[in-house]
């Protein structure tokens, strides 16, 4: 870390899932923060030179024969440390202090009271709602600690040494369940560590920038471009850091939303890259011709892609390959054991083909509002940063049955409808869309009877798109939707809104 000019926080990590959660509360109040192991010796701490230092939580007990643990001397640096949940129990084992298990584990949202006030419960008032998740406590304080908050079930949820500025919390303030856990954070970072504030996006934007020069040297770098956020803010951070060295492949599977491959070609055109428009369309179609089952649709589409991304990028031998992974898709590409309920596939999931020689993922420790706050500063435009999640099949999983190219026609205009109405009622849903079905229905115009699709809308609220429910879109904006959807597009005949939650339903229809 020579050569920052901001004071780092260090993130010791013993293996708790939410260390990234850490480090992003640390980011959101202004300090740079870097996570390691929690193997990592006490000398090289030093030589960070950090302002403070905070323990992860981990799934041991600091009893097991596995389990980390620190060196005595990280306690006698002379720095702020705050322990999380078994950071906490470390702390208080490290320093002779005893750890057993619970009468009763806690888990979940546990009512916690402030015994005695310092620096970083202070903020708290007397109580506070905490996610809790532990089997172990601290059932004997190190010397020179006091128990500071306790729980029902927990006789020590905090503890703390204040004149040597060590402080421990058994429950996880990182976490938004934690009501004020940031403000403890906070605290720790302002009042003890004495933070100043001096980092922000600009600053990683450097320090990034720096990062993926020196992996990187003279080599090529190859990204597949979608157009969705994370791959487009990771061709702009890229085209900064390495101009002139970086080929992005934008793959048109011809199942783009209306004028959206201009726009994506648009937006990156003047840029220090070199960007490659694949025209697939005919490849895809032909591939696709008769196929009904949802399944097989997306396996076709996903195979195809891959393929196609291989001829294209094979031009570019000895390059390494750069892919907009971002903390969650980290995170569930861990957990895998669920049943498949539809095979996702997007740019980042390209196979790491071995003629690479290795992989650049520059956004691998931020959060998707985070990613949009860096493309917002790279000078994407908003069209781009605050676009909705749009799947990798694009509207093929949209258009219900075969896909032919008459009926993707007829939903991009009916789509790019709809879309537009809702902006222009200034209405906000995290995922809106229409969606062609496989069903006709008659009609009457003018004096003829017609036989044309049926048009489904959707809309929906959902933070975590695992679980949604359904959006109550204003009726004058579905009437005036509906109605332009059955007099400008020739071939829709009947628009219906879609009310289902998920479950039972999922998001898209396919
Ligand atoms: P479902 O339909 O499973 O969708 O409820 C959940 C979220 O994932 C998006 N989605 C995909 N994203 N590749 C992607 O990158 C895919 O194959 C894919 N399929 C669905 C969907 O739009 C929603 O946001």
């Amino acid at each position: 870390m020579k050569g920052q000019d901001h004071q780092t926080l260090i993130v010791l990590d013993f293996g708790g899932q939410y260390k990234e959660l850490i480090a992003r509360v640390v980011r959101e109040c202004k300090v740079h923060s870097i996570i390691i192991p929690g193997s990592t010796p006490v000398k090289e701490l030093k030589k960070m030179n950090p302002i403070g230092i905070i323990l992860t939580g981990g799934p041991y007990s600091v009893y097991d024969a596995t389990a980390p643990h620190c060196e005595k001397e990280l306690f006698d640096m002379n720095i702020p440390i705050l322990g999380i949940c078994y950071g906490m129990q470390l702390m208080a084992y490290t320093l002779g202090g005893t750890v057993s298990p619970c009468n009763v584990s806690e888990y979940g949202d546990t009512k916690v009271t402030v015994t005695k006030k310092n620096k970083i419960l202070d903020c708290l008032g007397g109580e506070t709602i905490t996610l809790m998740s532990h089997t172990d406590y601290v059932s004997r304080l190190p010397e020179g600690f006091e128990t500071c908050a306790v729980s029902r079930d927990c006789p020590t949820a905090s503890m703390a040494d204040e004149p040597r500025n060590l402080y421990a919390v058994q429950f996880h303030p990182e976490v938004e369940r934690t009501k004020k856990g940031k403000k403890i954070i906070r605290s720790f970072l302002y009042d003890v560590c004495g933070a100043k504030g001096d980092y922000n996006m600009n600053d990683f934007i450097e320090a990034e920038v720096k990062r993926i020069r020196e992996q990187v040297g003279d080599k090529h770098v190859v990204l597949g471009l979608s157009g969705g956020v994370d791959s487009s803010v990771t061709a702009a951070i890229l085209a900064k850091a390495i101009p002139n060295q970086l080929t992005c492949i934008f793959v048109d599977h011809g199942m783009m939303r209306l004028n959206e491959g201009n726009e994506i070609e648009a937006a990156f055109k003047d840029r220090a890259l070199n960007f490659v428009r694949v025209d697939a369309e005919d490849r895809f179609l032909k591939k696709l011709q008769g196929i009904t089952e949802p399944e097989q649709k997306r396996k076709i589409i996903g195979e195809e892609f891959v393929r196609v991304f291989e001829e294209e990028s094979s031009k570019y031998e000895g390059s390494f390959l750069a892919q907009g992974t971002i903390y969650p898709d980290v995170i569930e590409s861990g957990a895998n054991n669920s049943a498949t309920i539809k095979s996702h596939h997007n740019v980042g999931g390209l196979p790491k083909e071995t003629k690479f020689i290795g992989l650049v993922e520059p956004l691998r420790g931020l959060f998707k509002d985070e990613v949009r706050k860096l493309g917002k500063k790279l000078g994407l435009p908003d069209e781009l940063v605050q676009r909705q999640p749009f799947p990798g099949p694009g509207l093929s999983v949209r258009c219900i049955g075969e896909i032919t190219k008459e009926k993707l026609d007829l939903l991009r205009k009916a789509d790019a409808i709809y879309r537009e109405e809702i902006n222009k009622a200034g209405l906000k849903y995290d995922q809106y869309f229409a969606v062609l079905t496989s069903m006709r229905s008659v009609g009457v115009m003018g004096d003829f009877r017609t036989y044309n699709y049926v048009l489904a809308l959707r809309a929906v609220i959902t933070s975590d798109f695992m679980t949604c429910e359904k959006a109550r879109v204003p009726y004058p904006v579905l009437e005036k939707v509906t109605s332009r959807i059955v007099n400008e597009v020739q071939g829709i005949a009947r628009v219906v809104y879609d009310l289902t939650g998920k479950p039972p339903a999922t998001i898209e229809w396919e």
